[in-house]
């Protein structure tokens, strides 16, 4: 089979309908705490070993971009060793930076740019290039960088400088957002902040503390101090939620399914599709496994009968990757509905998710109401 992932060659594949689905599976590893593993053991002092790293092109870019800062880094299979230049150690690249297809790589290496006094562009795939980056370059500005941007958007030269420490309140929920500045902060003289308009994934400050830094949430305030070095760690990375969540719907939604998925990331900032999920009808069950700072475990998932579902604007930074799996749970049922509303961010990704969920559904005959900043899914055969 030749099906690879980003946006290598993928063969058309006919997939016959399943009359049940069950088994024991694992997922590849998460995305979004590979890519902040490799960064910070790439400015840790030491050696770090990371285990089930994630397989996909946007980490694999990250890796890329790492060694051209002059990380050295062995790779066995999903296995990574990265020998860490300690923190402020990246040394200025030989030419142009590639974050292919990933706004996690390229935001979050322009907040450890910025605080490097060497000049950086960092560019990337023609999608990447239409992604909002204000986001990032005012608050990383503020600290104290210049960042030269084509009108907001990629590629972004950065002339890293000695940083000082703010306070940043995002006008969106952003992960992405509150890394770069966390990272940058990192860095920084002093203490910065991130006041968050809602609670997003905390992968960031997780990873910070499992290599040794103290970062302080209180309510939707996180803080670093500056200066804090890093030690090296040896850890398993857990497996992707956003990828178990394909597997979780087509058993949710399959007659009879009976499926355990195990070693998955059950952190509770990432983990608010098994909420939705459970609130559609489905049987869900959790096994926590043992896990050094992100927790993970296995997750049983048995059909019953779907239920209409609603998701509400609160709960779509806990769930915004998992938004199109959801929305095939409601898709393959006749009578099937979702309606999610304060998704607006979906319209920003690698793609225009909404536009393209409406266009995929609609060509399979499943209609699709869409609005400026969500969907509504009417299910049928
Ligand atoms: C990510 C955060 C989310 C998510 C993206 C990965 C991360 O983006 O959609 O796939 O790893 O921090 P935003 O932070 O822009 O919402």
């Amino acid at each position: 089979m030749s099906l690879t992932t980003g946006f290598a060659r993928v063969e058309p594949k006919i997939v016959p309908r399943v009359s049940r689905v069950g088994g024991r599976l694992r997922v590849p590893g998460d995305k979004s705490i590979s890519h902040r593993y490799a960064m910070l053991a790439a400015i840790a002092d030491g050696v770090s070993q990371l285990t089930g790293y994630a397989p996909g092109a946007d980490c694999a870019a990250t890796l890329a971009c790492l060694e051209a800062l002059g990380v050295r880094i062995a790779r066995a299979g999903h296995s990574l060793t990265i020998d860490g230049l300690g923190l402020g150690g990246l040394r200025a690249p030989a030419g142009v930076l590639d974050a292919a297809n990933s706004g996690t790589s390229m935001r979050l290496l322009a907040g450890l740019l910025a605080a490097h006094s060497f000049k950086t562009v960092i560019g990337g795939d023609a999608s990447l290039s239409r992604r909002p980056m204000r986001r990032v370059i005012e608050p990383l500005t503020r600290m104290g960088a210049t960042i030269e941007a084509v009108d907001g958007r990629p590629p972004l030269t950065i002339h890293g400088a000695a940083l000082h420490g703010i306070s940043h309140a995002p006008e969106v929920p952003s992960a992405q957002v509150k890394s770069a500045v966390l990272l940058a902060g990192l860095h920084a003289q002093g203490r910065t902040t991130v006041v968050e308009p809602a609670p997003t994934r905390d992968h960031t400050e997780r990873a910070l503390h499992a290599f040794g830094v103290r970062v302080v949430t209180q309510g939707p305030a996180v803080s670093v101090e500056g200066g804090q070095r890093l030690t090296a760690i040896a850890a398993p990375i857990p497996g992707d939620i956003s990828s178990a969540v394909f597997w979780l719907v087509l058993a949710a939604g399959t007659p009879g399914s009976d499926l355990v998925i195990d070693r998955v990331g059950l952190n509770p900032s990432r983990a608010g599709v098994l909420g939705v999920l459970r609130r559609a009808g489905a049987d869900i069950e959790l096994t926590p496994a043992e896990s050094t700072g992100e927790p993970m475990g296995s997750i049983r998932v048995r059909y019953r009968a779907p239920q209409p579902f609603a998701i509400a604007p609160d709960e779509v930074p806990g769930l915004i990757d998992e938004l199109p799996g959801l929305a095939a749970l409601a898709a393959m049922q006749p009578g099937g509905r979702m309606t999610v509303r304060g998704a607006g961010e979906l319209r920003v990704k690698e793609s225009d998710r909404i536009a393209m969920l409406a266009r995929g559904f609609g060509r399979l005959g499943i209609d699709v109401d869409e609005y400026e900043d969500g969907f509504t899914i009417h299910g049928g055969p």
